[in-house]
């Protein structure tokens, strides 16, 4: 059943004897990984059943953590007092994360790895999914967000919509302070439980709608999972967009550049539709209209309605008649609402005083790496590439990109090599393979850096036998895609 409690947050002595004991047993990410294939808990009330089995082995301190904390089922009390330390387990009872049950020791909450960090949630139940106050584990659209995360030194920092504050609490160590928000106080407990297992004291867990308990307020980094799926009747509250469509997004984008400060950035992962007769992109831009902000868009998949109804309700519904007849009501809602297709992605906007830009960036391959930085790049290379300003182009300093790969391909025929293509990888950053001819590989051999981008265009019109004017103007052309794409980047001299 599921239990309002939640567990008592960890004095710093304790904190670092659970983060310790954690350590020392390898209950890591990379090891959950190795080991059972997994970084996000699965239900436990779906369980493999040959995960369980050979978790049932407990032959190891990793396996009695993973079997309570990652898959949140009971350990026989034998097994686990004989393999963690005592006070560990003392620990876990006094703060209310582990019960005594009989023989067995039930875990009350799940205690997931991410990166460095340990963070404590409800456990992983679909039983539990449909109530109000369930604050859930990670997910894999956390894991997203927290890999496109930027994390440079900031002042203030927003996990909007934080449940178990991964986001902030992940933001504690490059941040001054951290606020964490979120509708459910559940999370707020759980938050404050996370901030203080991970060792952080500048993680403030707040209780509102939205934007309301930081009113007034603004922050350099916002960072937000919020419920985004689109459905005809939100299910619950922690996954399901409240408002008609993808209404909630709108109206926490549209309330977003009040509470940033000049400069300051929000990060989303979400969804949106694309409506009949509506170019999808014009309708994102109308929704950041007269924002004061930048619009970074990068789309990462899109399903038809169809698709999307059935991939997504297949995610807590196994019966296949409720399927069936659950993914016809949703089909209907989509056909209603004129909406062709839904698209998945990032939604990146920066509060900028000035002429602000709109871009789109389709994402070709899952990010698996942090590329934070990348993306802190990306806003200043836009910076430059879009801007009307071609003088600050012009006058800018640009290199090539570290790990750029050049792949030719080429066949013989009629005594002789023939080129088929030259394609670029960077597989650093957000991905990009595109294909280019001769002239962008020489404009490319002319940055290292050390001269304008004038100078550059002018060198390059020299060597492939150009016009001046030409090979600026073609050339320009091509920096400004160069940069967008990442291949070109700013030395900020
Ligand atoms: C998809 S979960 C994300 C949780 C966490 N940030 C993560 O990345 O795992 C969405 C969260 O938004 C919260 N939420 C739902 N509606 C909200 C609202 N109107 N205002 C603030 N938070 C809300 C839910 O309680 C839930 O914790």
């Amino acid at each position: 059943m599921f239990s309002d409690n939640t567990p008592t947050p960890l004095g710093a002595k304790e904190a670092k004897l659970f983060r310790d004991v954690c350590q020392a047993a390898g209950y890591t990410s990379p090891q959950l990984e190795e080991r059972f294939g997994l970084l996000v808990p699965p239900p436990s009330d779906r369980l493999p059943a040959t995960l369980g089995a050979r978790l049932d082995q407990n032959g190891t301190p990793l396996d009695v953590l993973a079997k309570a904390f990652f898959l949140g089922t009971a350990v026989d009390t034998e097994t686990a007092n004989a393999l963690l330390p005592d006070g560990f387990i003392r620990l876990c009872l006094q703060c209310g994360l582990l019960i005594e049950d009989g023989t067995d020791y039930r875990p009350t909450a799940l205690v997931t790895p991410v990166g460095t960090a340990l963070l404590a949630s409800d456990l992983q139940r679909i039983e539990y999914q449909d109530e109000e106050q369930f604050v859930p584990a990670l997910c894999d659209a956390a894991l997203h967000l927290n890999a496109v995360a930027i994390r440079q030194s900031v002042g203030k920092t927003l996990d909007l919509c934080s449940g178990f504050a991964l986001h902030g609490v992940l933001s504690c160590p490059h941040s001054e302070t951290v606020v964490a928000s979120d509708l459910n106080p559940r999370a707020a407990a759980f938050a404050r439980f996370n901030a203080a297992l991970n060792g952080f004291e500048n993680l403030r867990a707040v209780t509102g709608e939205l934007f309301d308990a930081v009113k007034g307020e603004r922050f350099n980094l916002i960072l937000a999972n919020p419920p985004f799926v689109i459905s005809p009747d939100a299910m619950t509250t922690y996954r399901f967009n409240p408002i008609a469509l993808d209404g909630f997004v709108r109206q926490m984008l549209s309330q977003a550049a009040d509470h940033l400060e000049e400069g300051g950035i929000l990060q989303t992962i979400c969804e949106w539709v694309e409506v009949q007769g509506q170019d999808w992109q014009d309708r994102l831009r109308g929704w950041l209209a007269d924002s004061g902000c930048d619009v970074w868009i990068l789309p990462a998949n899109r399903q038809l309605p169809a698709s999307y109804a059935r991939n997504t309700l297949a995610q807590t519904i196994s019966d296949e008649a409720e399927l069936a007849a659950q993914q016809a009501k949703w089909e209907n809602y989509f056909q209603e609402q004129r909406v062709e297709a839904i698209q998945g992605g990032f939604l990146f906007i920066r509060r900028r005083a000035g002429k602000n830009w709109f871009d789109v960036t389709q994402m070709t391959k899952p990010i698996r790496q942090p590329i934070g930085d990348a993306i802190a790049r990306g806003f200043s290379n836009r910076d430059l590439a879009l801007s009307d300003d071609s003088d600050a182009l012009l006058s800018s300093r640009l290199t090539v990109a570290n790990g750029l790969r050049q792949v030719e391909t080429s066949h013989w025929k009629e005594f002789r090599w023939q080129r088929d293509s030259i394609v670029l990888h960077l597989d650093d950053g957000l991905p990009v393979s595109i294909g280019i001819d001769e002239y962008v590989r020489t404009l490319l051999e002319m940055f290292d850096g050390s001269r304008p981008v004038l100078e550059c265009l002018d060198r390059f019109a020299n060597q492939v036998g150009l016009a001046i004017e030409t090979g600026r103007k073609q050339g320009t052309a091509m920096v400004r895609s160069l940069l967008k794409n990442g291949i070109l980047v700013a030395t900020g001299r």
